[in-house]
């Protein structure tokens, strides 16, 4: 009887140290299972050498760039990664020496809204290789929108200049060099097509290791002086995103990969037919969500044009606000209203289409609309009245 007791005991006690050792074991499981997946894990930044110029299509290069790496490796880049937020943080803050303010953007206070380059004094002192801006074109305009780029404005930039298009051709290769990139994205306008294009252009500009990302399209006229001007402002290594809201309100998406019941994600963006910059700064802290291909799935989950999805990765993930100016206009708005003297202290500015020829800037008649329907020589000659197609009037 007493044998028989104590045998129980000990196979009650074996029982328990059993159940507990495996309870031990599956606590850890539980954990992961219960801490709510909210956030999308930043994937580390990437070293661009050689091997990401590999051949393989942009298709391929779509899913997460880290997958295939072993976990040791990917704690590893994510350990970086995540010195790399702190270090460029403490740097900020103290570059500012405002301690108090959010570490998130510490310009939020100062310029909310409306950023005029005459508002802030010059801060960085800017060369023309600093500045990367990615013109977005298509094969169908290389010889109509994209000549006139040539023989006005970027005659003054070539050395800023990159020409994104998704053809190869040789007489523009001639013509640009190197400064032609052949994304070799589709041709069509659709949504894919366009993240395609923006997904090279960021991933040239990281490569350039220039200090800032500027984006416009090739019905853009951009005034190079004004935009050094503004870009001069700040320093590359802050937060900073600015151009002109295409909206008057936030945009309200649908996230398809939040799984925390947050499935909209709201924030501002600016449009990119008015043109828009990033410094570089902020731009590496996108890499996660924006470098070698990620940007295609990043657009795929809010199922949103290529500047919508730059807005989204800036304002709805990096919670770094947009920068508000009134100096970037695209076509949408009545360009009419910008005359005289004020159009040659814009930064960029549009034309309407076809469809839409009236839409364009007043300027003083250098040329008559006729000659010069989109206004671009015309303002050219303002500004550069040296230029040998100018009419010899001009220099004054
Ligand atoms: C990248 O460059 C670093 C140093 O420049 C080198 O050590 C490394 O092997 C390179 N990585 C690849 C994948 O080429
Ligand atoms: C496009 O394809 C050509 C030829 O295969 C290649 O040389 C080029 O690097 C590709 N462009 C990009 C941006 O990958």
């Amino acid at each position: 009887m007493s044998f028989s007791c104590i045998r129980l005991s000990k196979i009650c006690f074996l029982l328990s140290v059993i159940v507990c050792a495996v309870l031990l074991l599956l606590i850890p499981k539980f954990q992961t299972n219960w801490r709510p997946k909210s956030y999308p894990q930043p994937r580390p930044p990437l070293v661009f050498n050689g091997s990401w110029k590999s051949d393989t299509p942009l298709q391929q290069v779509e899913s997460s760039s880290t997958d295939h790496l072993d976990d040791e490796t990917k704690d590893e880049l994510v350990k970086q990664w995540n010195n790399y937020i702190i270090d460029t943080r403490r740097s900020r803050l103290k570059a500012t020496g405002k301690m108090n303010e959010s570490p998130v953007n510490p310009f939020n206070s100062i310029m909310t809204n409306h950023v005029e380059p005459t508002e802030v004094s010059a801060t960085e002192k800017l060369e023309s290789n600093d500045v990367f801006i990615a013109v977005k074109t298509t094969r169908k305009y290389h010889k109509t929108r994209l000549n006139l780029l040539f023989q006005t404005w970027i005659s003054q930039a070539k050395e800023l200049t990159f020409i994104f298009t998704d053809w190869e051709d040789d007489e523009l290769r001639l013509r640009a060099g190197d400064h032609v990139i052949n994304t070799n994205c589709s041709a069509v306008h659709t949504r894919q097509a366009l993240c395609c294009k923006m997904s090279v252009e960021y991933d040239k500009f990281l490569e350039s290791g220039r200090k800032w990302f500027c984006h416009v399209d090739d019905d853009n006229y951009v005034n190079v002086k004004t935009l050094l001007h503004l870009l001069s402002a700040f320093s590359h290594s802050q937060d900073i995103y600015i151009g002109r809201p295409s909206l008057d309100h936030p945009i309200e998406a649908a996230d398809h990969a939040r799984n925390d019941g947050s499935t909209t994600a709201k924030f501002w963006f600016a449009t990119g037919g008015a043109g828009f910059c990033i410094s570089r700064g902020l731009a590496l802290k996108m890499s996660p969500w924006a470098s070698l291909g990620s940007f295609i799935s990043t657009a795929e989950r809010i199922r949103l044009p290529d500047d919508c999805t730059i807005g989204y990765i800036i304002e709805g993930l990096l919670e770094v606000k947009l920068l508000h100016s009134p100096l970037f206009h695209s076509h949408l708005e009545n360009l009419q209203r910008l005359h005289g003297d004020i159009v040659l202290k814009q930064i960029t500015f549009s034309y309407g289409g076809p469809e839409n020829k009236h839409n364009v800037v007043s300027v003083d008649e250098v040329f008559s609309v006729q000659q010069d329907p989109t206004r671009f020589k015309s303002v050219h000659c303002l500004l550069y009245p040296e230029t040998l197609w100018c009419p010899p009037l001009m220099l004054k």
